[in-house]
């Protein structure tokens, strides 16, 4: 079922309020024929035979069975003949002296063939799990895109993680492979990435093969027979390379997230379901066409990157750039300066970045017209109301929509977004479900609250082509996390509020994770980083509000020692957590305390602990399960000792 490239050319699905009611009556009263349509547009090897089958019971969810397809030909290959030439990527260099680079698709279709055949070369083969642990530069959606046009499976480990959180990853995958590079550019800091790489490697004998970019140039030491530069590799191989055909389930890629647990999850995803749910989300969200040009500021170590970086605007063929830095180096208007070099139209970034920014002032903004933009975009954590006001007014001036996109690693794709043809606009919404997307908002008893102006948990109904697959060797994982505290239904773990005009708000995790800078963390996982220091004898993480970062996290730590030198246990601490979790998992405040509060079935009441850091004082509700009900007021007086020191020195 071969489409002409015309189809590479589609408008929007939505383009009016009425639009939107119509695909979504669609969507949902004929889901099959509704993607059916949807996924004519690419190119296929073999038309599917059944569009989905599902249950949420015992969670087995298929799309477009029967189908054959490889996701590289139509990201990239359906667009040679006509757009060859148009730039897929604009690569900004972390230092602003460094060359912008323009790669158009025809270029990319080369690059990403001629890796796809070093791969091979280097003993890859379709279904293998290739670890790909690189800063952000062309190489890393060059080494993505290989991966699927060989068959093979992609887990992008964000550069930001330590040399132990690499191991945990890798090995979970069974990863025989890394890609990776000598070192990093980032703002002032050159991280040694293959250093970390190597720490990583000792407790990961199976994997034989290290494929290294040289990126910074720095120094490093070459494990013979494992490691291999790509340079030297790529000069053996051509850059022919034609596209395995893959089933439409066929995992594309597993990207690992955090769970409650101190285990990450490998969030699996499949290679049609996820390409029909990306396409469709960002064409219809961002209504980015052929002449614009697209930036999404996310790291593509994160799903943000996957889908609305490398996947989304790759079949759409349009441009976007690819940005190495961060946004206050060399000073705070770095952004700003892009938007205008560039003439960005939408721009796609986080709350996080938008508050810090926010703290530099207007006065830099100021140097720049920003009037490029048309729409503005946020994921990855609820923004507030003030900071949605200063982006919408400085860096929007007023006409620029804000996207507020609700979605998750598990979802594939957004799920709630504001729409453009819809005008209205309310800060901190993320108003409308799109199409194929069901929610219903359950009480803690599970029972589904009808109407509006409700609150409670985010569930979803109904399977859309996007959803997670399983949780990578782990179904029972799966089953647990997703689909058993609401049967019969997706629990994303948020709370939600639906307001009397029917919109979406979503008001944050009601579990036992933290979204810090809009990164999701585990309690458990940073508690068994801190559990490893010899003087802990255990350990408590709750998050709680931050300006900037949304969330901080506190530690609460029993320690067994009476060591006299709290801040060099507190120290050693943050370190321990640096190196296994990585920099992001840094508590804010460490307490040493006596005891914590303890239900007899041994269950830390981690509540407790967020209201005394919200600083409550008495009113902890229910406490008739704790063994000793006074260990809150122990730590409450142990906190207030700290803060008066603190305040004092
Ligand atoms: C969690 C998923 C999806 C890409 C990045 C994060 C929170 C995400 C929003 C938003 C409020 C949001 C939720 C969600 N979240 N977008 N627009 N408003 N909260 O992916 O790391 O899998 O995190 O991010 O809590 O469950 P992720």
């Amino acid at each position: 079922m071969q489409h002409p490239e015309s189809n590479t050319n589609r408008q929007f699905d939505i383009n009016s309020y009425e639009d939107y009611k119509r695909e979504y009556t669609n969507s949902i009263s004929d889901p099959e024929k509704f993607w059916a349509e949807k996924a004519t547009a690419f190119q296929w090897r073999k038309k599917w035979t059944k569009m989905l089958e599902w249950s949420f019971k015992e969670p087995d969810i298929r799309w477009f069975i029967g189908g054959k397809l490889n996701i590289t030909e139509n990201c990239l290959d359906r667009h040679l003949e006509k757009y060859g030439n148009k730039t897929a990527f604009i690569w900004e260099p972390n230092n602003p002296d460094e060359k912008t680079v323009h790669i158009s698709y025809r270029e990319l279709f080369s690059k990403v063939c001629r890796f796809a055949n070093v791969l091979k070369n280097n003993g890859v083969k379709k279904g293998d799990t290739v670890c790909i642990y690189l800063p952000m530069i062309p190489e890393l959606a060059i080494a993505m895109l290989a991966c699927a046009r060989i068959g093979a499976i992609h887990s992008v480990v964000y550069a930001g993680f330590s040399s132990g959180a690499l191991a945990t990853r890798i090995l979970d995958a069974e990863a025989r492979i890394l890609i990776t590079s000598d070192g990093a550019f980032r703002g002032k800091n050159q991280i040694s990435l293959k250093n970390i790489a190597d720490e990583a490697l000792k407790n990961c004998p199976s994997l034989n093969k290290v494929i290294l970019v040289k990126r910074t140039g720095e120094p490093v030491s070459l494990t013979e027979e494992r490691d291999v530069w790509l340079k030297d590799e790529e000069s053996k191989v051509s850059e022919v390379c034609p596209a395995e055909e893959m089933d439409a389930e066929d995992t594309l890629f597993i990207l690992y997230t955090s769970g409650s647990t101190g285990k990450p999850k490998g969030i699996v995803h499949a290679v049609a379901g996820y390409m029909v749910f990306t396409d469709y989300t960002f064409r219809n969200v961002f209504q980015c066409t052929r002449e614009d040009v697209y930036w999404c500021t996310a790291d593509i170590g994160w799903i943000t990157g996957h889908s609305y970086l490398v996947y989304g605007p790759l079949l759409s063929g349009v441009t976007s750039i690819l940005f190495e830095g961060i946004p206050t180096w060399p000073d705070a208007e770095r952004w700003w300066k892009l938007i205008d070099k560039h003439k960005v139209n939408i721009f796609y970034t986080s709350p996080t970045a938008i508050r810090t920014l926010e703290t530099y002032g207007t006065e830099l903004i100021e140097k720049y017209s920003l009037q490029s933009l048309k729409t503005l975009g946020t994921v990855g954590e609820p923004i507030n109301e003030s900071a949605w006001h200063w982006y919408h007014k400085n860096i929007g001036k007023e006409k620029c929509p804000i996207l507020d996109t609700w979605w998750q690693t598990e979802t594939g794709g957004i799920m709630i977004s504001p729409l453009i043809p819809v005008k209205e606009q309310k800060p901190a919404f993320a108003m409308f479900p799109l199409p194929g997307v069901v929610p219903v908002i359950v009480n803690d008893k599970g029972e589904e609250l009808k109407g509006n102006e409700i609150v409670g948990n985010l569930c979803f109904k109904q399977p859309w082509p996007g959803m997670l697959k399983t949780v990578y060797k782990d179904y029972a994982r799966f089953k647990k996390t997703y689909f058993s505290d609401y049967p019969g239904l997706y629990f994303s773990g948020d709370g939600c509020k639906r307001d009397k005009d029917g919109h979406y708000r979503i008001t944050g995790r009601t579990d036992d994770l933290i979204k810090v800078s809009g990164h999701l963390l585990g309690t458990a996982e940073i508690e068994n980083a801190i559990n490893q220091h010899p003087d802990i004898v255990e350990s408590a993480i709750v998050g709680y509000p931050h300006p900037i970062k949304g969330n901080a996290i506190a530690a609460f730590v029993i320690s067994q020692n009476q060591r006299n030198d709290s801040n060099a246990i507190k120290k050693e601490i943050a370190s321990l957590v640096t190196k296994t979790v990585g920099p992001i998992a840094k508590p804010e405040q460490i307490y040493i305390v006596m005891g914590l509060p303890k239900t007899r079935s041994g269950k830390i009441m981690r509540r407790i602990l967020k209201k005394i850091m919200l600083g409550e004082k008495k009113d902890f509700g229910d406490v008739s399960t704790l063994i000793d009900p006074d260990v809150i007021n122990k730590i409450i007086q142990e906190l207030s000792l700290v803060e008066s020191t603190t305040q004092g020195s």
